[in-house]
């Protein structure tokens, strides 16, 4: 405590005189003064003006801009007012230092004074502009502010807020993922913020990880076209960055535990991991990237130069602005353990990386050990210029370092015009449109009890006079359906909080005529006055199941449909650890005692941030729908759903395990993965890419251009017919899969996903399906780091699969498998 508290005083006295020397020496040029030169010289570049600033700045500066801090460091107290909470006097010290960035947002569960939630998007730009006119006052490099965004603007009330990522992977549909990224950043510019702490292009391999729902899933070309897709939405006005994020490894924690370490082959780095970075940069040209607080085979990524500079300098060729996480430089030392002291971490990340830029929680302890570093001799300034450099690009190209008075004018005025369109209906319709194509049908059987002359499935729900009783713990709460990162970091379990929407009680109301509502369990299981003390235990054993669930037994047997919800409440990362990744047992009681009751039809809605087990309560149930968070717009898409306004579309973007032995098998697993009693395929829950709909696909006629491909510049067409063979319209997510029969390097995945392609289909319609492969296709990159990426292919069999659930093999024929050969 003691020791902390000396070395808080002490930095903050090294970075006084920093500032002091910095003061001496004259040297604290104004770059708006130096900018202003450039007036009526239309030709200069962006290279040249951060060319001509970087000459300019002292060292002080240059440390300045490589450091961003948290904003809650430059308020006072828990006072949010946007304009009178600044601290003045802190701002113009960080001002002359030349502080960078800030980040993060300054309202918690806890820090939400007079009622508040948050600022809207006028009052984050009058507190940031405040701040930007003390920077101003003092001649610093305007900073730049970067937020964590995970599904729309987030922190910032009033904005849209769209289905997390895996609920719009769930869709399967690039457009509302660009739609996503496009409204984020607008919101966000309106706010004054020009950089977005999103996507994660991590895939998701460990199904425990509590950050599962910010991924797009775990399939690594899914995760490409979804991501790409943000990035350009978020890239699409020209006025922020995206900032692709975790590199690398962060989502196969082993233990499952947020931030615990990983074990990752090369290859696997490569093959699976890498893609989604690899299109961010080639296809999506991101500009930014964050690294991760992991550990990778033992290597602290903060310190990697093998992960951050062979790989994503050089091989992925990433040349934008890199941000470390969190107080990384901190965690060597505490954490990871491979440091003795601050100053020695840091040192380890300036000579091993090319980290530019280091986010720190706890003032600028940081930016005075860096100043120490420098003065040490240690760390060559020409490591500092090259991180400087691409920050000031950045900022150049999202026109923050304007070059006159009246360039400022037209950026402010650009930005300022995005405040109309916070939360308007057009971005809402968007958000909707993404919720009802995210919720994914896996279960519909026939309607209890059946009907011999006119049997039907149980969904949808089409007369609006059925008795529906609607159940459960996510059935009237919307903050349960956004997860994290929802208004506050940790989410909040406030529905009132959450800008637009209904609950799904309340939307199923506006549907049909007579719905009751109770809750029955809530989010841990416990029934209706169940007391929790252990002292309650012996008395709880001796209730039954039923006398415990009395007033919902009796509400499901006079309805003539039982909707219950199930799921998680909010988290976002470590607080979201799990040991078991089944539901708490009391909400699967749940679902077991209402689906004896034979009277009513049981419909389950699974809400939740990753794949959690309902063991055997499915067992009687006729209809399971599941939702991976589809906040605000999510209880009309689900109404929309049960009542067949929308024909469900979604499909799952991860295999769903059966049970907790077999959460370490992604759909795309190596060939000779045993299982427990055989070498035949693992059973699961769901496999990927599963979902019904209320209509029928047919698929026809698979044909390959080629049967032979030339293995480095050889291209195949694959075309299929897919027909609506059903009463209604609906639309169908066309996949091909690839697999290799053998491949002499390593063992083959069973299938890889290569294309996909969302269609839309009248009853009756029919669609030529096209696709085109091309030697990435059949190839996969040799496990080599620092040499770019050798792709390599091998002659032999392979197999082009459509549809998600078809396996090829010769025992029998399936007209889903057609096959080639790579010469
Ligand atoms: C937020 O939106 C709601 C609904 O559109 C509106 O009633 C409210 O005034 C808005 N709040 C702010 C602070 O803009
Ligand atoms: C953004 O810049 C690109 C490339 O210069 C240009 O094609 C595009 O029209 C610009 N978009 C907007 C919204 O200004
Ligand atoms: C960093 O590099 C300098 C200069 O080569 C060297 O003196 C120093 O020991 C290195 N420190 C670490 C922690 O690698
Ligand atoms: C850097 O060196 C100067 C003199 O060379 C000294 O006055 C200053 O305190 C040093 N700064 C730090 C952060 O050690
Ligand atoms: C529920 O409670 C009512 C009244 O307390 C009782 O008559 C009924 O038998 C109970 N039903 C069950 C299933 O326990
Ligand atoms: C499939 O091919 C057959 C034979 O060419 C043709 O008659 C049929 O219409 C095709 N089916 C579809 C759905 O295109
Ligand atoms: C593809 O490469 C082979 C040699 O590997 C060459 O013979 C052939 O002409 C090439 N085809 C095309 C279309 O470039």
């Amino acid at each position: 405590m003691i020791l902390r508290y000396v070395v808080l005083i002490s930095s903050a006295i090294i970075a006084w005189s920093v500032l002091y020397i910095a003061q001496m020496h004259n040297t604290l040029i104004s770059p708006v003064a130096l900018q202003e030169k450039a007036v009526g010289d239309d030709t200069i570049s962006i290279d040249e003006q951060v060319e001509k600033l970087l000459q300019s700045m002292t060292l002080a500066q240059k440390v300045g801009q490589m450091t961003q801090i948290d904003v809650s460091d430059v308020l006072y107290g828990k006072s949010r007012d946007p304009v009178l909470a600044i601290n003045r006097a802190r701002v113009a010290v960080y001002a002359k230092l030349g502080i960078g960035s800030y980040f993060n947002s300054p309202f918690d569960a806890t820090i939400h004074p007079h009622g508040r939630t948050g600022w809207t998007a006028t009052e984050w730009r009058m507190f940031l502009g405040s701040i930007q006119a003390i920077y101003k006052e003092h001649n610093a490099i305007p900073f730049i502010y970067g937020i964590d965004t995970t599904h729309g603007a987030n922190y910032v009330q009033n904005a849209t807020i769209f289905p997390q990522p895996l609920a719009t992977a769930s869709t399967f549909n690039p457009e509302l993922a660009h739609a996503m990224g496009r409204i984020e950043a607008k919101d966000s510019i309106a706010a004054g913020i020009p950089w977005i702490f999103s996507p994660v292009l991590g895939i998701a391999m460990q199904p425990k990880w509590s950050r599962v729902y910010e991924t797009f899933g775990e399939d690594p070309y899914l995760v490409s076209q979804m991501g790409v897709a943000v990035i350009r939405g978020i890239q699409s006005l020209n006025l922020s960055a995206a900032c692709m994020k975790h590199f690398i490894g962060y989502s196969n924690p082993t233990s499952g535990n947020d931030r615990a370490d990983s074990v990752i082959t090369d290859f696997e780095l490569l093959n699976y991991y890498a893609p989604p970075f690899i299109a961010a940069v080639r296809d999506g040209n991101v500009l930014s990237a964050m690294e991760t607080y992991t550990s990778v085979n033992g290597d602290p990524v903060v310190q990697s130069r093998k992960l951050l500079v062979d790989l994503l300098r050089n091989d992925i060729q990433f040349d934008g602005l890199l941000v470390s996480d969190d107080d990384e430089i901190h965690r060597l030392v505490a954490e990871h353990h491979v440091a003795r002291n601050e100053l020695e971490a840091l040192e380890m990340v300036m000579n091993h990386t090319s980290l530019d830029m280091n986010m720190v929680s706890e003032k600028h302890r940081s930016t005075s050990l860096l100043s120490k570093l420098i003065n040490a001799s240690h760390i060559p300034t020409s490591r500092l210029d090259d991180s400087v450099r691409r920050i000031l690009k950045l900022k150049a190209s999202l026109g923050l370092l304007p070059t006159s008075e009246s360039e400022a004018a037209k950026h402010a005025t650009i930005t300022s015009n995005h405040l109309t369109s916070v939360g308007s209906q057009e971005d809402l319709q968007l958000a909707q449109t993404t919720a009802d194509e995210s919720i994914i049908l896996l279960k519909n059987k026939m309607q209890e009890p059946i009907d011999a002359v006119n049997p039907k499935l149980v969904l949808p729900i089409i007369d609006p006079n059925s008795k529906i009783f609607i159940t459960g713990p996510l059935a009237h709460n919307k903050a349960y359906l956004c997860g994290g990162w929802t208004v506050y970091w940790q989410g909040t379990d406030d529905s009132d909080q959450i800008p637009h929407g209904l609950t799904i009680k309340e939307a199923l109301e506006a549907r049909f005529k007579n719905v009751v509502h109770h809750e029955g369990v809530d989010i841990d299981g416990y029934a209706d006055g169940e007391v929790r003390a252990p002292i309650a235990d012996e008395e709880e054993n001796i209730l039954t199941l039923s006398a415990k669930y009395n007033t919902s037994l009796a509400r499901a047997a006079a309805a003539d449909y039982t909707i219950v919800v199930v799921g998680e409440a909010p988290y976002a990362e470590k607080s979201g650890d799990i040991d078991d990744l089944t539901l708490p047992q009391g909400q699967l009681d749940y679902i077991t005692t209402l689906s004896s009751v034979k009277s009513t039809n049981v419909i389950v809605v699974i809400i939740a941030g990753r794949p959690r087990l309902l063991a055997k309560s499915l067992a009687n149930v006729q209809a399971v729908l599941l939702s991976f968070l589809p906040c605000e717009a999510g209880g009309e898409a689900i109404a929309k759903v049960i009542a067949g306004d929308v024909n469900p579309s979604g499909r799952l973007p991860l295999t769903y395990p059966s049970s907790t032995g077999h959460i370490h098998v992604p759909y795309f697993h190596r060939m000779n993965i045993a299982c427990k009693e055989s070498f035949s395929e693992c059973p699961v829950e769901w496999p990927f890419g599963s979902g019904l709909s209320y209509t029928t696909f047919k698929y026809d006629n698979l044909t390959l251009s080629e049967w032979r491909v030339n293995k480095e510049n050889g291209t195949l067409g694959v075309q299929v017919a897919v027909t609506n063979t059903g009463t209604r319209a609906g639309k169908e997510v066309v996949m091909l899969f690839v697999s290799q029969k053998v491949r002499h390097f390593s063992v083959p995945e069973t299938k890889m996903l290569r294309r996909f392609k969302k269609i839309d289909l009248p009853p009756g319609g029919v669609e030529i399906v096209h696709f085109e492969l091309t030697s990435e296709d059949w190839s996969y990159y040799a496990p080599q780091i620092g040499n770019g990426f050798q792709s390599v292919a091998e002659e032999g069999l392979f197999h082009v699969l459509i549809k998600h659930d078809t396996t090829c093999n010769s025992v029998k024929k399936n007209s889903m498998c057609a096959h080639f050969h790579v010469v």
